[in-house]
């Protein structure tokens, strides 16, 4: 796999966006809501950098696996999400690809009333977005390129790898091939 941040890297990109968080909510409570399971990663280690008060909760997006349904269909499930009415809330996902995921889970966040709701992502696909839409903040801007590691997944697997690697065909050969 093809490196494209280290684990240093990540960790210095994810603490500039932590200080700006910092900088946006200063003085103010704060309530993360990470969207399973691509954001747990990045969960984990920006709690842990934004020194504010802080409520921290989860919300599960993830496309339809049904055999009827069309492909980009979205599950968004809300059930075990904390309390956000009335809150500061800040929405925190792996990537903002084409953006629709994004939109379509922040449009079902409102619905629960909180005081304010912006977004925060690791990264950002250059030239994809497909929405009226930009996140608040987010770590790194990275080429229209299929990335893993650092929670990101193909095939619900490589979450676990503490760099940002791109996929390459050599690589999809392998990962078919595995037992
Ligand atoms: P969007 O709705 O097009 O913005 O896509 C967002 C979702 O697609 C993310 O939350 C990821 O789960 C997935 N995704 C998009 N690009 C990549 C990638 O390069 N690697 C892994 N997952 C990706
Ligand atoms: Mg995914």
């Amino acid at each position: 796999m093809k490196i494209l941040l280290d684990k240093e890297s990540l960790h210095q990109g994810v603490a500039d966006m932590a200080r700006q968080i910092e900088a946006a909510y200063e003085g103010r409570q704060l309530t993360i809501v990470g969207v399973l399971t691509g954001s747990v990663v990045l969960m984990a280690d920006l709690i842990r950098l934004i020194q504010l008060p802080m409520r921290v909760g989860v919300i599960q997006a993830s496309s339809y696996r049904g055999a009827t349904t069309e492909r980009g269909d979205l599950l968004i499930n809300s059930e075990l999400m904390i309390d956000i009415s009335g809150r500061d809330v800040l929405l925190v996902d792996d990537i903002f690809d084409t953006g629709h995921t994004l939109t379509r889970v922040i449009e079902k966040m409102r619905e629960f009333k909180p005081h304010s709701i912006r977004s925060a992502v690791l990264l950002k696909k250059k030239g994809r977005a497909e929405v009226d839409y930009v996140p608040g903040f987010s770590a790194f801007d990275i080429p229209d390129e299929f990335v893993v590691g650092y929670g990101l997944d193909y095939e619900d697997m490589y979450r676990n790898l503490p760099y940002l690697a791109a996929l390459e065909p050599s690589d999809l050969e392998k990962h078919a091939a595995l037992p």
